[in-house]
């Protein structure tokens, strides 16, 4: 490799549906603790009515060098996947590229975490779904999970999710792993864990959305057709809060 090949992620771009833009604006904030300050940008366009403005983007920066930053973990990887079943069979990878119409598609970005049991508990206190449990890689040294797919209840799967993981995770955190989670998979089955949950949900019609519809339909109100710059952190604080009920209810009804 050339010193100039070394590259590493600068950002990534998300595309999203008017009825998803401002909900995950509202994860970001409130899901990926995502500050004002963090928010880098945010253009807008004039609406047609001449009068109104309308945001085109936004860009949140949802991390930073520092503790976890060291040249070991600092890779940029690149994972490819093709439809490798049989034409009459049916393959979740090939419908996802058939439904965008398209012959390539950014599946899912993983995010790193310092402390994935820590960020996992965060995230499903405050609603978020998960296709898998944390999975453990032995051979990597390597803990991963994978979120449900961005779509709305109007739309259809997206093919676009989150894995969060975490780099040599601490021996206790992996003996606990296994202890409390009799469905971890273990070495060499993570690339198929993912692959064969995303095919079951595939085949059985049934894609866990990364919130419910339910918590989809809250954090809209709360929104309330505004602009996601008119939003405010008590609108912030208030999507946190539905998240939070939200997320203690799912607790509820799996515990029973
Ligand atoms: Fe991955």
């Amino acid at each position: 490799m050339k010193p100039f090949q070394n590259l590493t992620v600068d950002h990534m771009t998300l595309l999203l549906d008017c009825e998803l833009y401002d909900v995950m604006y509202l994860v970001f904030r409130a899901v990926f603790g995502v500050s004002r300050e963090e928010i880098l940008y945010e253009r807008r366009r004039k609406a047609p009515d001449g009068k109104r403005e309308i945001s085109m983007t936004f860009a949140s920066r949802i991390g930073r060098g520092g503790a976890q930053a060291s040249a070991e973990l600092d890779n940029t990887i690149i994972a490819a996947v093709q439809p490798s079943e049989p034409a009459g069979e049916r393959s979740h990878v090939r419908e996802m590229l058939a439904d965008h119409a398209a012959a390539a598609h950014w599946q899912h970005i993983a995010l790193r975490t310092p402390d994935l049991v820590a960020f996992h508990r965060h995230c499903l206190e405050r609603g978020v779904n998960f296709i898998t449990p944390i999975l453990v890689d032995d051979h990597e040294d390597l803990i991963q999970v994978f979120s449900g797919e961005l779509y709305h209840p109007a739309g259809r799967p997206s093919a676009v999710f989150f894995e969060f993981v975490q780099r040599n995770p601490t021996p206790e955190a992996v003996k606990m792993l296994a202890e409390h989670n009799r469905e971890a998979w273990f070495r060499d089955t993570t690339f198929l864990g993912l692959y064969q949950e995303k095919e079951n949900e595939y085949r059985s019609g049934k894609v866990t959305p990364f919130i419910d519809p339910e918590l989809h339909v809250r954090l809209k109100a709360i929104a309330g057709g505004r602009q996601v710059f008119e939003l405010t952190e008590d609108d912030v604080a208030a999507a946190e809060k539905a998240m939070l009920e939200h997320g203690a209810s799912k607790a509820k009804t799996a515990a029973r």
